[in-house]
């Protein structure tokens, strides 16, 4: 096994502290490939989330008091740590969440981009001045920081969805307690670790761990608590459903990345072999465990056949292994749970008429290795068309016109991305305006990046990550008005 991070620590960070949970007890983090033990991590509860939150509390007059100079520095030597530590993240990543290290070390970049954006967009917070509606008074407006801030991440980005979070909040001035997931708490400490090295204040960042029986305990503690003004969540559309429901009662603002549903449309126009190559990665990265994945594969029917066996042959040169191994492009399922859904989608989706033409079980590796998977047929009977299926199994359906495809793509409650290939650009204009997501992919696979606004719509959540509008979610704006400044005598 690969050596843990000199750095990394396993109790959670908590004031500037490193504490265990005050019941004493421990979560074991295991590799998904082998189910080795990694160690383990406390498992907090409501009294130690609550320490968190008043650690985070006693923060914030500090930190949101400091110019957003002072702060961007801060984060941008937090940024500089993570890139020079960049390998042994990469490594610990791999082994807790079990994607391929390549897939892992691109990840690390993509979160260090987030500190090193968000330090700059913290400068750019810019107010207003309203012409006024009396002649002695000036109307202004300031953007504020919320106070203390949850965030709850998932473990299939353990790192990006981390500072996704943290990186906007921290550089509007609030100050965070996270509660990342139960299979990839030791990427968060990590990078706790680091704030610790780069000098972030005590209490501004702050990492609660826990199971998953603990994970409503912490977040109850959260939703609770008068000091917590926002809670940011990636995860499940259910449980996003749930958090917003429970924060009415103190109106805790709430921004929720969740569950999606992508269609990935090939035209009969497109490039036949960029479009090849873009749903490979879009359908294959993480082992499909993205919520931005090609869920519906829609492929012309004049092309489709043709499709079907460039991806097959694509599908089948896939190399399924632990992802430190040389050479390997697929890892592991996150866990059981995950194995057995993509088995159950599976089964429906071909006792309900689809075909197989690679992969369709569990990998001779074992474990929660499923193959590479390419199933035809997919209708919209079937329930892999209405789930996500969070694994590697590209479900391909076909359509015969423009109108069918865009119909098709839109029947679902889910819109957080849509991607097309189409070398018409009439219709590239018509069909992302026709899409009903937050993200359009044309001509691509790949859409993720620190510069533009993540998030969706419909069930697929509310507010965007990233970008210049990422940053807003995380403040409050202040209307002031400065009246009795008298007139010109
Ligand atoms: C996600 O799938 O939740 C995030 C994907 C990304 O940012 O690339």
């Amino acid at each position: 096994m690969a050596k843990l991070p000199e750095f990394l620590k396993m109790d959670c960070y908590v004031g500037g502290a490193w504490v265990a949970a005050g019941s004493a007890e421990r979560l074991d983090v295991v590799d998904p490939a082998t189910g080795e033990s990694l160690g383990s991590v406390p498992r907090m509860g409501a009294s130690d989330t609550q320490a968190a939150i008043a650690a985070a509390q006693a923060a914030h007059e500090d930190w949101s008091g400091r110019t957003a100079g002072d702060r961007a520095r801060v984060l941008n030597a937090w940024a500089s740590a993570m890139r020079d530590h960049a390998e042994d993240l990469a490594q610990l990543m791999t082994l807790e969440q079990g994607k391929p290290l390549s897939e892992a070390r691109v990840e690390v970049e993509y979160a260090a981009s987030f500190f090193s954006w968000f330090a700059e967009e913290g400068r750019r917070l810019y107010g207003d001045i309203i012409p006024s509606h009396r002649q002695d008074a000036r109307i202004l407006v300031t953007r504020n920081s919320l106070g203390v801030v949850g965030g709850i991440t998932p473990w299939n980005f353990p790192s990006a969805m981390v500072t996704r979070k943290a990186a906007p909040a921290l550089a509007a001035g609030n100050c965070m307690v996270l509660k990342p997931a139960e299979a990839t708490p030791l990427s968060a400490l990590a990078i706790a670790s680091l704030a610790d090295m780069v000098g972030v204040p005590p209490g501004v960042f702050n990492v609660v761990t826990g199971g998953r029986e603990d994970a409503p305990v912490i977040g109850k503690a959260m939703i609770d608590s008068p000091l917590v003004r926002k809670i940011g969540f990636t995860g499940s559309t259910a449980v996003g459903k749930q958090l917003m429901r429970d924060c009415a009662g103190d109106l805790t603002k709430v921004s929720l990345e969740l569950g999606g549903n992508a269609a990935f449309i090939v035209f009969e126009d497109a490039d036949f072999d960029a479009a090849l190559e873009g749903v490979q990665i879009c359908k294959f990265r993480n082992a499909g465990q993205t919520c931005i994945a090609a869920n519906r594969i829609l492929v012309q029917e004049s092309i489709h056949d043709s499709f079907v066996a460039a991806l097959t042959a694509k599908a089948e040169q896939i190399r399924v292994g632990h992802g430190l191994d040389a050479g390997v492009s697929q890892g592991p399922l996150i866990d059981t749970r995950g194995l057995e859904k993509v088995e159950l989608l599976v089964a429906d989706a071909l006792e309900k008429g689809a075909t197989i033409h690679t992969g369709g079980a569990r990998h001779a590796a074992g474990g929660t290795y499923y193959q590479p998977t390419i199933l035809t047929g997919v209708t919209s009977a079937m329930d892999i068309s209405h789930q996500e299926v969070f694994g590697p199994v590209a479900a391909i359906g076909s359509f015969r016109d423009e109108a069918e495809a865009i119909a098709m793509a839109n029947d679902t409650p889910y819109g957080l991305a849509g991607y097309f290939y189409s070398r018409d650009v009439g219709r590239i204009f018509r069909v992302a305006d026709a899409l009903k997501t937050g993200i359009v992919g044309v001509n691509t696979g790949l859409i993720s990046t620190e510069v533009a606004p993540f998030g969706g719509v419909k069930e697929s959540g509310i507010g965007r990550e990233g970008s210049k509008y990422g940053i807003e979610d995380w403040t409050e704006l202040k209307y002031i008005c400065l009246a009795g400044l008298g007139a010109v005598a």
